[in-house]
C-alpha cells in the first residue's frame, strides 16, 4: 500500500426532491445535484492533508464518502488499503471521525457513559474500555470532567469529547471536518497543537480534515487541497500553491481567491445555499432541497 488515502475519480450526486408540480409535469425527468465530481487524490501515511473551499463546495460530502457514511455514485477510493465501498467494514475499523456536530452524542448521558457507549460499538467492554476511556479523557484534558453530563459541557469541552471518541479505536487515519468550529481562539489553538504534537506526531497517524480557518490550514497542514463547485482545483504544499500566483507575497487567502474566485469570507459565507444551475443535471430549480 503506497498511500494512505487514494481516491480515482471520486464523484457524489444527490437527488433532489421534486416539487408537487415538477412530479405531475415531469414525472421521469431526473434532477441531481453534483456535490463531488472526477476527485483524485494521493495522500501519504502521516500526513496532515486539508481541503479548503467555499460553503457547499463538497468537504463534507467528500469526507462522508471516505468515512463510508454515504455510497459514492462514480469513482473509487482506497483508505488504509481498504475500497470504500466493497470493504466499508474493514475502512470504518481503521478511521476515526471527527465533526463539531454534537448532536450525534446523548446529552442526558455523561462524557464517560457516552464514551463507554462508543466503546461498545468499537467491540471495547469491560475493564479494556475503561481503560481506553480513562486514557483518552486525560490524553483530552477531560479527567476532571468526564463524570459530567454532556449537556453540561462547554463548546470546547464537547469538540473535546468528539475527538477522544475519534480516538476510540486507536485508528491509523483520522477524519475531522472542521474540527476547530464553534471554539474560542484559545481552544481551537489547543485542538491544533493536539493534533500537531500528539495525532500526527506521536502517533504518526493520517489527518483529514476540512476547515474555513486559513490559518489553521497554514499552521497544521503538510498540503492542501482547494475545492470548488465539487472539483479539486489545486493541491500542493502553501508553498507551491502561493509560488502559482504571479503577485508578490500572497497569502493563503489568495490563493483561495484564485482559484475559487470568491473573496475567502465570501466564500466561507455565501448569499444563498442553492447551487448553481450550472451544476443541475436535468435542468430546473432545486425545488424542495432541505437543510
Ligand atoms: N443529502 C443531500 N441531499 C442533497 N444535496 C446535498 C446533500 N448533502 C449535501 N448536498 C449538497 O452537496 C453540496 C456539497 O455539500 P457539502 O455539505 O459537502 O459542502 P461543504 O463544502 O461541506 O460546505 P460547508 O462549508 O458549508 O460545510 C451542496 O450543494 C449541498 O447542498
Ligand atoms: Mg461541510
Amino acid at each position: 500500500m503506497k498511500y494512505t488515502i487514494e481516491t480515482h475519480e471520486l464523484t457524489k450526486k444527490f437527488a433532489l426532491q421534486k416539487g408537487f408540480t415538477d412530479f405531475f409535469l415531469h414525472p421521469f425527468r431526473k434532477d441531481e445535484i453534483t456535490a463531488v465530481e472526477d476527485v483524485n487524490l494521493k495522500i501519504k501515511k502521516g500526513e496532515i492533508f486539508g481541503i479548503l473551499g467555499p460553503n457547499g463546495a463538497g468537504k463534507t460530502t467528500l469526507i462522508k464518502m471516505l468515512c463510508t457514511l454515504i455510497l459514492p455514485s462514480e469513482g473509487t477510493a482506497h483508505v488504509n488499503g481498504y475500497d470504500i465501498s466493497k470493504d466499508s467494514g474493514k475502512v470504518r475499523e481503521s478511521i476515526g471521525f471527527i465533526t463539531s456536530d454534537e448532536r450525534s452524542f446523548y446529552w442526558r448521558l455523561t462524557g464517560r457513559h457516552n464514551l463507554r457507549f462508543f466503546a461498545a460499538l468499537h467491540n471495547y467492554y469491560s475493564d479494556d474500555a475503561e481503560e481506553r476511556i480513562d486514557e483518552l479523557l486525560s490524553l483530552v484534558g477531560m479527567e476532571d470532567r468526564g463524570d459530567d453530563r454532556f449537556l453540561s459541557y462547554s463548546a470546547g469541552m464537547k469538540q473535546r469529547m468528539a475527538i477522544a471518541r475519534g480516538l476510540l479505536n486507536d485508528p491509523a487515519v483520522l477524519f475531522m471536518d472542521e474540527p476547530t468550529r464553534a471554539l474560542d481562539p484559545g481552544a481551537a489553538q489547543n485542538v491544533r497543537k493536539f493534533v500537531k504534537e500528539h495525532i500526527t506526531g506521536d502517533e504518526g497517524k493520517t489527518v483529514f480534515l476540512s476547515t474555513h480557518h486559513l490559518p489553521e490550514a497554514e499552521e497544521l497542514c503538510d498540503r492542501i487541497a482547494i475545492i470548488n463547485e465539487g472539483r479539486i482545483v489545486a493541491v500542493g504544499t502553501l508553498e507551491e500553491l502561493k509560488s502559482a500566483l504571479d503577485k508578490p507575497d500572497p497569502g493563503l487567502g489568495d490563493v483561495f481567491t484564485h482559484y475559487t474566485g470568491k473573496e475567502f469570507e465570501k466564500g466561507a459565507a455565501p448569499k444563498h445555499v442553492y447551487p448553481g444551475r450550472r451544476r443541475m443535471m436535468g435542468g430546473g430549480r432545486p425545488r424542495g432541497m432541505r437543510f
